[in-house]
């Protein structure tokens, strides 16, 4: 994944979901990089989200990547299911297993790239041993199972930190960010080693959710 522009996935979870096939292809069109998808099973979180019959029928028409963002126990169970579906990226949550190198293997295996995720106050140095073997980190910025909450202003420190971890052994791992974000925080997580920008309420609530996300793109890295 070499890039030299921020990354942006629109997340799904704010979209109309009474008219879904417009919200996707508004996407489509867009400058956008991926769309974003989140998975929650009631249990790993306190919500209930979009289940594989939807992102099936979603992949049929999304002209952009699927990053599958994975809020369950037992995530290993769903993977089947995303490999048949063809989706690009995977994330799993560092805080409901134990096994996270066996699951990234899993997932490499089928040519997913492999993302684990932490939660606000897990901290970074919980996967430095496993940054050598993944694709991306994702830092969720807000606690998981809901859109349109406030961005944790700390999250940005947590950033900085696994950004200079990265670049000090020289790795290759992306960071990802997903909670909260919008034209106003982004420049602030770019700067500090964001690659990837994950929102929902900033873009899809938006008048103009095109011109939100060609503003994103602007960006500087
Ligand atoms: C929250 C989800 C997010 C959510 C972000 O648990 O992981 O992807 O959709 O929504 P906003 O951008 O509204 O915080
Ligand atoms: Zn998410």
């Amino acid at each position: 994944m070499i890039h030299n522009q921020v990354l942006v996935a629109p997340s799904l979870l704010s979209a109309n979901f009474l008219d879904l096939r417009k919200e996707v292809e508004l996407i489509n069109i867009s400058e956008a990089d991926y769309l974003h998808i989140d998975v929650m099973d009631g249990h790993f979180v306190p919500n209930i989200s979009i289940g594989f019959p939807l992102i099936e029928q979603v992949a049929t028409i999304s002209q952009k990547p699927l990053d599958v963002h994975l809020m369950v126990e037992k995530p290993e169970q769903y993977f089947d299911f995303l490999f048949e579906i063809g989706v690009e990226m995977i994330s799993i949550h560092v805080e409901d297993n134990i096994h996270h190198h066996l699951l990234v293997q899993k997932l490499q295996h089928n040519n997913v790239k492999a993302g684990l995720v932490l939660n606000p106050f897990t901290p970074v140095e919980l996967i430095y041993d496993n940054l050598p073997y993944i694709d991306y980190v994702l830092i969720m910025s807000v606690n998981p199972g809901f859109g349109g909450q406030k961005f944790l202003p700390f999250s940005i420190n947590k950033v900085q930190k696994l950004h200079d971890f990265i670049e000090k052994e020289g790795l290759n791992c992306l960071i990802e960010i997903d909670g909260g974000i919008n034209l106003e925080n982004a420049k602030k997580l770019i700067a500090s080693g964001v690659d990837i920008l994950v929102a929902g309420t900033s873009i899809f609530k938006a008048h103009n959710p095109l011109e939100v996300i060609k503003e994103m793109k602007k960006l500087a890295k």
